[in-house]
């Protein structure tokens, strides 16, 4: 496990972004797991940035992304399709048959999640995984208690998070109650895991996940056994832990 301590977000970002585009650069044709939430902003406005500058190309490069509300199409605002082609997408060279997102107007959870393990498969697994992580150490949509063996699955949200996510919705009732997830076992067979935290409502949790015990009570924890894992946190989400 390594951790880079960034002096803020902006800092954070540069830094994540810094490590994606050595991806990129070093394999023009890697397949990049991503994220949505608030925390990966950034690092797309820092990639989009380098690309309009010519510094970064991803005419090659496969994504796949984490995460998606079961029942949103592509379409809905609030879907994470629509938050990456917002926020990333529509502002770079990749292609749209390269871009990969667990289909959430799929009915049929089993077929869907199957489909995106053979996705995953199919590309070559993943080369570098974007996370963030929640105040609870969910990543992605494993929220705590999900088994360590699960591959991409359909998770009902925990009232927490229902709670958090309804501020996107025009109310309770709107958010969708399940969402299909890459699980910890899809996430932990990524060739390299980066993860980014910012700010002082993360730092308890990052404490707990890294230097705590490894437990399905906290996802994220499961991360300090990967071989390739590198959180980059500013400096308020690493207030917590002592660094030499
Ligand atoms: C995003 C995702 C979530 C978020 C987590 C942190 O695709 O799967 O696990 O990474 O909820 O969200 P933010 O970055 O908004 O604090």
């Amino acid at each position: 496990m390594k951790i880079i301590k960034a002096k803020d977000y902006k800092d954070m970002s540069r830094k994540a972004a810094n490590i994606i585009s050595a991806q990129v650069i070093m394999k023009p044709h890697a397949v990049l797991g991503l994220a949505t939430g608030s925390t990966p902003v950034g690092i797309y406005k820092q990639l989009i940035d380098w690309y309009n500058k010519g510094d970064i190309d991803f005419s090659e490069v496969t994504s796949i992304n984490l995460d998606e509300y079961r029942g949103l199409d592509h379409n809905h605002n609030q879907s994470y399709w629509y938050f990456m082609q917002e926020n990333f997408f529509k502002y770079i060279n990749i292609r749209e048959d390269s871009i990969n997102v667990p289909d959430g107007s799929n009915p049929d959870a089993k077929q869907a999640c199957e489909e995106y393990e053979n996705i995953i498969h199919a590309a070559g697994g993943i080369d570098l995984q974007l996370l963030g992580i929640g105040n609870d150490g969910h990543i992605g949509f494993n929220e705590p208690g999900a088994a360590f063996e699960l591959a991409t699955h359909c998770v009902d949200l925990t009232e927490s998070t229902i709670e958090a996510n309804k501020r996107f919705f025009g109310s309770k009732d709107e958010v969708p109650r399940q969402a299909y997830t890459m699980g910890i076992k899809s996430i932990m067979q990524a060739r390299k895991v980066l993860m980014v935290a910012n700010g002082k409502g993360k730092a308890d949790i990052i404490k707990k996940a890294f230097f705590g015990p490894v437990t399905p009570e906290v996802p994220a924890s499961i991360l300090q056994m990967h071989p390739d894992f590198t959180l980059v946190g500013d400096e308020e989400a690493l207030s917590k832990i002592e660094l030499d």
